[in-house]
């Protein structure tokens, strides 16, 4: 029996960094779902598909091969074998991302990956779709929420420690964008689910929006 928390929110909301520290704190295993669409997203970028043939990009997903090394200092991705850990960050694919997990077919292809990275496993799943279409049976459902002026800041921030060349007014304009385009998604829109339990992070440390995921973890886990 595995034992599934999901967490969804949009681009900044801290789920990221928030969810590795409270999978490594209870034991459980990270999945970031946005690594999958960001890979599809680099090798659409890598061969140059425009945005309209979604033909192509759908034959990318159906061939493309995901493995994620799960470490205590961040996951390592490869894509096709070859390591795409910072590539799948980068500017570019960060700009079409979302539009490229708009196409219907990409998205069932990479939840049936996300589903089976999750197999038999204890995990906390993190994404925009978790709790109300991939595992809407999941144990416990969270959604983080935070202002687009504090998440971008957030974002911002952690870009510039990752060395990725991004301005403050381009982070902001990219979360804007990604905001509006992943709500409005005809499958797997972000939205928050009937029973999830909303944190709004705005005002909270790291520290504490962790503490409060694992006393909801634990409560519903005891
Ligand atoms: O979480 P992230 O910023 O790495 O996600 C990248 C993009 O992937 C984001 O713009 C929306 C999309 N995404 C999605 O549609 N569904 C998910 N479960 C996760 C990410």
């Amino acid at each position: 029996m595995s034992f599934i928390v999901g967490i969804d929110g949009p681009a900044g909301s801290g789920k990221g960094t928030v969810t590795k520290r409270v999978a490594n704190s209870l034991g459980l295993i990270n999945i970031d779902t946005g690594i999958t669409y960001r890979c599809v997203a680099l090798e659409v970028v890598n061969q140059n598909v425009p945005l309209e043939n979604t033909t192509k990009i759908i034959e990318i997903a159906k061939n493309i091969k995901i493995d994620i090394d799960n470490t205590p200092n961040g996951d390592i991705v490869y894509l096709d074998g070859k390591n795409v850990t910072k590539q799948i960050r980068s500017k570019e694919v960060t700009s079409i991302v979302s539009q490229v997990s708009s196409i219907k077919e990409v998205r069932f292809i990479m939840v049936d990956i996300q589903r089976k990275l999750a197999e038999g496993k204890n995990v906390i799943v993190e994404g925009r779709d978790i709790c109300t279409y991939v595992f809407p049976n999941a144990d416990v459902k969270i959604y983080l929420d935070a202002s687009v002026e504090e998440r971008a800041k957030r974002r911002y921030k952690e870009n510039q420690e990752k060395n990725i060349d991004m301005t403050y007014e381009e982070v902001f304009d990219n979360i804007k964008k990604r905001d509006e385009n992943d709500k409005s998604k005809e499958i797997g829109a972000l939205k928050i689910a009937e029973d999830s339990i909303i944190v709004d992070t705005t005002s909270l440390s790291i520290d504490e929006v962790v503490e409060k995921i694992i006393d909801i973890i634990k409560l519903k886990r005891s």
